[in-house]
């Protein structure tokens, strides 16, 4: 580790500045954010799968999974339901203003272990947006993958997020694209039933094929036990614990199960490496 590494503070967050706040639904908006150091918005860099302390000055620090593209880091976007006092100070804010960022953090999705390999992707609720710092890069590389599902599904029609992209992945021909809401109203005329109801009707095949899976616990849960009936080994099962995550950088102990620091061996774990947590998942 050079000197400079060795004196940077590890809490210190870059101030970054709010291009873009989406709202996805009644309780959910979508920040994209750029960093306002010039040399940091040139050498951020980050994987599938990471995440971002964020900072509202003033207030605290929360972290979230960043959910755009890593292959264009120059803008990076991240997704937050107003749950708490970050959050909630999160949902005042205006285009313009600025955040503190840590990070990025933990370890990341697979991707090039992947290649070759058909990908089956399934997310509940705000679990969609980590999935997209995935689809989207392995998108672009379509031609390293074989064939590529995604399923999502929500509680209601108005919990979804993401709908400019839903709408836009419905008419792609590069994957197939299906999602269900737990509960109908009259204007959804699509299927109903939590998203494992959807598995007969998309014909999954767990042969060379790996799953990535991302949502509320109980329905990452589920997702596991209807993915392993099917046949998917283990190993090719692989999803997000989600923990309280205050340090980021493996010092708090707050995110500790058994050995493993979620900060920093996850959050992205296999289903294999799951079972030998001390806390069971399944
Ligand atoms: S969040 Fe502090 S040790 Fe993981």
């Amino acid at each position: 580790m050079n000197k400079n590494r060795e004196m940077e503070n590890i809490y210190l967050p870059n101030l970054a500045r709010i291009k873009d706040i989406q709202s996805e639904t009644y309780d959910t908006r979508s920040f994209e954010l750029e960093f306002v150091d010039t040399q940091m918005k040139k050498s951020f860099q980050f994987r599938p799968g990471q995440f971002i302390e964020v900072s509202v000055l003033g207030i605290g620090e929360a972290p979230f999974g960043l959910a755009s593209n890593p292959n264009h880091p120059e803008t990076f976007r991240f997704t937050a339901r107003a749950v708490g006092s970050v959050t909630h100070a999160l949902h005042q804010l205006k285009p313009g203003d600025v955040v503190g960022v840590r990070g990025p953090f933990g370890n990341g999705f697979p991707f090039d272990e992947v290649k070759g390999k058909n990908v089956l992707f399934v997310g509940g609720g705000i679990g969609l947006p980590p999935l997209c710092s995935l689809i989207e890069p392995m998108l672009d590389a379509r031609k390293e993958f074989g064939d590529f599902q995604i399923l999502y599904g929500a509680r209601t029609s108005a919990d979804l997020v993401y709908k400019d992209r839903l709408k836009e992945w419905g008419k792609m021909s590069e994957a197939r694209f299906m999602m269900t809401v737990d509960v109908g109203d009259p204007d959804w005329t699509g299927n109903v039933g939590v998203v494992t109801t959807i598995f007969p009707k998309a014909n999954i095949v767990s042969k060379n094929t790996v799953s990535f899976v991302c949502g509320p616990p109980i329905m990452i849960r589920f997702v596991i036990l209807e993915l392993l009936s099917i046949g998917f080994a283990p190993e090719n099962i692989i999803s997000t614990l989600e923990r309280y995550m205050k340090c980021g950088v493996g010092k708090c102990g707050h995110c500790a199960i058994g050995h493993k620091y979620v900060c920093l061996d996850g959050p992205v774990f296999s289903y294999k490496e799951m079972m030998k947590l001390p806390e069971k998942v399944v």
